[in-house]
């Protein structure tokens, strides 16, 4: 099925109780050309609003990250483990929560197709959910960031700090890991382009995909 298609059924989707409250389902876009995919946690407020994913404040600090390596949206594909938004409405006023395991499972049906459709060359999980949905159910993303792991859809692929977190992290003494992730973007992107060059040559794994 094509990528448009794909969101244009997305766009009407029921299959978990985030679907209630949504005002936009956040598909993705970028380059679906591009050998690097970016796979965040899920919308927040502003990504609700606009239907665009990574356009809030750990959105502003991720295009940083990607100047940082001389690259923009235009050279990325940039999408979401969840479409929907997951947040707490238990106060009347919506604080953003991770989406729990049903949710990330029932939102496969949008996202393996969706990496399917693409065939990115390297995958990058920005986060925990990410990488623990992409990956491994155990992932620990402060051990296992920016190792290459095997993947089912994808060449190879890599875990990096969500910048959320990194916003939370920074102090006036540390940069809260932001030179971290433009660490793993630069290397994700790099062999991302080695691979597609090179054609079968594999990278080196550092564990196996379970
Ligand atoms: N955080 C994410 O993981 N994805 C977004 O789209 C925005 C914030």
């Amino acid at each position: 099925m094509s990528l448009d298609l794909l969101s244009v059924r997305a766009a009407e989707c029921v299959g978990c109780r985030l679907s209630e409250r949504r005002t936009n389902v956040v598909f993705g876009e970028g380059n679906p050309q591009s050998p690097l995919v970016l796979v965040g946690e899920g919308p927040g407020e502003e990504e609700d609003k606009t239907g665009r994913p990574f356009v809030g404040r750990a959105g502003q600090l991720l295009d940083r990250a990607l100047a940082e390596c001389s690259l923009d949206r235009t050279q990325v594909y940039i999408c979401n483990t969840v479409k929907c938004r997951a947040a707490d409405w238990s106060t009347g006023k919506p604080r953003n929560r991770p989406p729990s395991e049903d949710e990330v499972a029932a939102c496969r049906q949008w996202l393996l197709p969706q990496l399917a459709t693409i065939a990115p060359t390297v995958i990058l999980c920005i986060g925990a959910p990410s990488a623990k949905n992409l990956i491994k159910p155990d992932f620990r993303i402060t051990k296992e960031r920016g190792g290459f792991f095997r993947s089912r859809y994808s060449r190879a692929i890599m875990a990096t700090l969500h910048p959320a977190y990194i916003l939370r992290q920074n102090s006036a003494t540390y940069d809260g890991g932001f030179s971290l992730l433009v660490e793993d973007i630069a290397k994700a992107w790099r062999t991302a382009n080695e691979l597609r060059a090179a054609g079968k040559v594999e990278p080196t794994f550092v564990e196996v995909d379970v």
